[in-house]
């Protein structure tokens, strides 16, 4: 219909991003085809700033699958978190209280490892190939209408079509109102993030509550870090010049230790919204959502690669599984496999979220109490163990059945 040229394959994945690009290369390795489309172009994907903490099972995922070994050279190791509060630090030692570590790892890096490792296979991978239409995911024989990167309309038909298309997805459009709920959160505050071209200040993240608000301390490698503060969500990034968000920063890290961060030419800025989003079910017949898609959380604790790469690893068993039996009920696997995790990473996210920043017009009794709770949580080793096993991540369940 329509004359667009049809191809087809087994698997269609909507979106290059780590989620699909992961999903694709996975299949690969099983024997199964893919094609992944994507409307952006691999460098607008390459440019884009994102979190950059990778749980054990993440860092598995890289090498142990096959992609790339890159993390463990270019990437950082951190065995443990500094949550700061009353001007004071308090370490958390994820490694000690869970045997396991997380890696400072940028997901710009970790798009490019997957890009180049699926190039390398002859993976087919298409930029700049825009989805106008999902075709019939309760078919047999699910797809996509796309325009590709010369501007040609074509059509693209699959056994299992795959949105892995992030937040602002087309194909939980396409899910059906009276089947599909969307549970949805939004939080009065935002990350004002920036790039600084500067120095370590700290060699671990430090998680800062103060007077005026939270603030983040992260970082990126030698001479440029990352860094976050808490802001009002209609915050204009460009507003803010160098000056002034130097001594905001300044002004929530600030203590009677006098710690003071190094400072330096901020080189990008941009504000991140607070979002909590759950799509259930995830799978409307032959379509299925995985990463943002299917989930949104809020950044802090940096749960949202995690927790697409864990969606791909249960999806990816799940599909072989599929193959092998022919039983479309075997797809339900994915949605009871990885829904557990996808709500422990939305408590876990809120949780970290609510302890670490006021409300606007907050009492003060609030804050004395979420002082408090940081207290308890910093110095009972069953409090700093439950934050320690939430931000390494949790185990999936295993593959049940054939
Ligand atoms: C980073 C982002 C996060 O949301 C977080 O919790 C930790 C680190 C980062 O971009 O470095």
């Amino acid at each position: 219909m329509g004359g667009a040229p049809v191809e087809t394959t087994r698997v269609g994945i909507v979106g290059a991003g780590p989620a699909g690009l992961l999903l694709s290369h996975l299949l690969h390795l099983s024997g199964i085809d893919s094609v992944v489309l994507d409307a952006r172009t691999r460098e607008e994907i390459e440019a884009t700033h994102r979190a950059g903490i990778l749980e054990p099972g993440a860092v598995a995922a890289l090498v142990d699958g096959g992609v790339s070994d890159r993390v463990l050279r270019d990437g950082d190791r951190h065995d443990g978190i500094v949550l700061r509060f009353d001007g004071e630090d308090h370490r958390i030692d994820l490694k000690a209280l869970t045997g396991r570590s997380v890696w400072l790892y940028p997901q710009q890096d970790v798009f490019a490892d997957l890009a180049d490792r699926r190039a390398a296979d002859g993976g087919d991978v298409r930029f700049g190939a825009t989805v106008t239409e999902v075709l019939e995911p309760d078919s047999r024989r699910p797809g996509v209408r796309f325009v590709d990167a010369d501007g040609a309309a074509r059509e693209l038909r699959c056994d299992l079509l795959v949105g892995a298309d992030g937040s602002r997805s087309a194909c939980r459009r396409a899910l059906p109102t009276e089947e599909s709920r969307l549970l949805f959160h939004e939080y009065p505050y935002a990350w004002f993030g920036i790039i600084a071209q500067a120095p370590r200040s700290t060699d671990e993240l430090v998680y800062t509550e103060s007077e005026h608000g939270f603030a983040l301390v992260s970082q990126r490698n030698a001479t440029h870090q990352r860094h976050y503060f808490q802001c009002d969500p209609a915050t204009d990034a460009t507003d803010w010049d160098d000056e002034r968000i130097w001594a905001e920063l300044q002004r929530r890290v600030a203590g009677p230790d006098g710690f003071a961060l190094r400072e330096g030419p901020i080189v990008e800025r941009s504000v991140l919204r607070f979002r909590s989003l759950v799509v259930e079910p995830v799978r409307h017949g032959r379509m299925l959502l995985v990463g943002d898609a299917a989930h949104t959380v809020p950044p802090t604790g940096a749960k949202g690669l995690n927790l697409a790469f864990a969606d791909v690893q249960v999806l990816h068993d799940v599909v072989g599984r599929w193959l092998r039996t022919g039983d479309d009920d075997v797809l339900n696997d994915y949605r009871h496999r990885a829904g557990e995790r996808v709500w422990r990473a939305q408590h876990f996210s809120s949780w970290m979220s609510a302890m670490l920043h006021a409300r606007p017009g907050e009492e003060p009794f609030e804050r004395r109490r979420r002082l408090a709770e940081l207290r308890m949580v910093a110095e009972s080793e069953h409090g700093r163990a439950f934050l320690a096993e939430g931000y390494t991540g949790w185990d999936t369940p295993p593959v049940a059945g054939p």
